[in-house]
């Protein structure tokens, strides 16, 4: 049995105060059974989400890690860093660290491999924009996106990978990927995965999707055969849209 996973993104969004009152909203009405539910707040609210977090079962995520260790790198934090918070996991390959930041499937590939160095479970993210998706590219688009971002990893490492697929024309939109449209590029995530590695692996890789997930659509997305939970954008921001997402299985 795949784990069913609802994260948060709260991307640049809070100041550390009213994180921390979301923070505790989400734990106190956090009681959905069977899914994992992790936060990934900005960096500088880690260590008071972190303190509120000790001891429930809520998880923690950073939305991005530097490709370096410890160094002269200004401005930059270090994996190791977001782990001494308690975090579990980093999202790595946000659409838009790709698209703002420059982060290239080479980069992702060495941040993942710094998460995994210090035990942090990467969240990878992949997704094809609007003139991707209309041009009928976004299977390659995909493809190259976990061939260079991921595929040089052991079987033992990809197990424990969290993926997201995330359609950047559906992110922060209000437009969702039909239950259709999703379904059909996680089977082929599974199926890259299945080739690469084995039937094994395959099956037992969360996936999970993100762009516009409400509680409105949860439902029907997390309804598919291999669609593992969300990656939530806006509705994280709403203790009780996000703990509503989390009893969408
Ligand atoms: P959204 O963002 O839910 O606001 O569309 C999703 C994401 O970027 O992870």
């Amino acid at each position: 049995m795949r784990k069913k996973i609802v994260a948060g993104n709260w991307k640049m969004n809070t100041l550390p105060q009213e994180g921390e009152v979301l923070i505790k909203e989400i734990v106190e009405s956090f009681n959905t059974e069977g899914v994992e539910l992790i936060v990934a707040p900005p960096f500088t609210h880690l260590d008071g989400v972190g303190k509120v977090l000790k001891g429930s079962d809520v998880k923690m995520s950073s939305q991005t890690i530097a490709k370096e260790n410890f160094g002269a790198y200004t401005g930059e934090v270090a994996a190791e860093m977001v782990k001494a918070f308690g975090a579990e996991y980093a999202i790595i390959g946000h659409s838009e660290r790709r698209a703002y930041y420059g982060e290239t499937n080479e980069i992702l590939n060495k941040k993942t491999e710094k998460a995994l160095s210090v035990g942090l479970s990467p969240i990878f993210c992949v997704g094809e924009n609007l003139e991707e998706r209309e041009s009928g590219s976004y299977f390659d688009v995909i493809k190259q996106q976990i061939e260079e971002g991921l595929f040089n990893f052991s079987e033992t490492d990809f197990s424990k990978f969290i993926l997201a697929y995330e359609p950047v024309w559906a992110i922060g939109t209000g437009k969702t990927a039909s239950p259709e449209q999703a379904q059909e590029i996680h089977a082929f995530i599974r199926s890259l995965i299945e080739e690469k590695y084995n039937k094994n692996v395959a099956e037992s890789v969360s996936i999970l999707y993100g762009g516009s997930c409400k509680p409105s659509n949860a439902k029907e997305l997390f309804m598919q055969n291999d669609i593992d939970g969300g990656l939530i954008g806006g509705a994280a921001l709403n203790a009780s849209d996000f703990i509503a997402i989390s009893k969408s299985f």
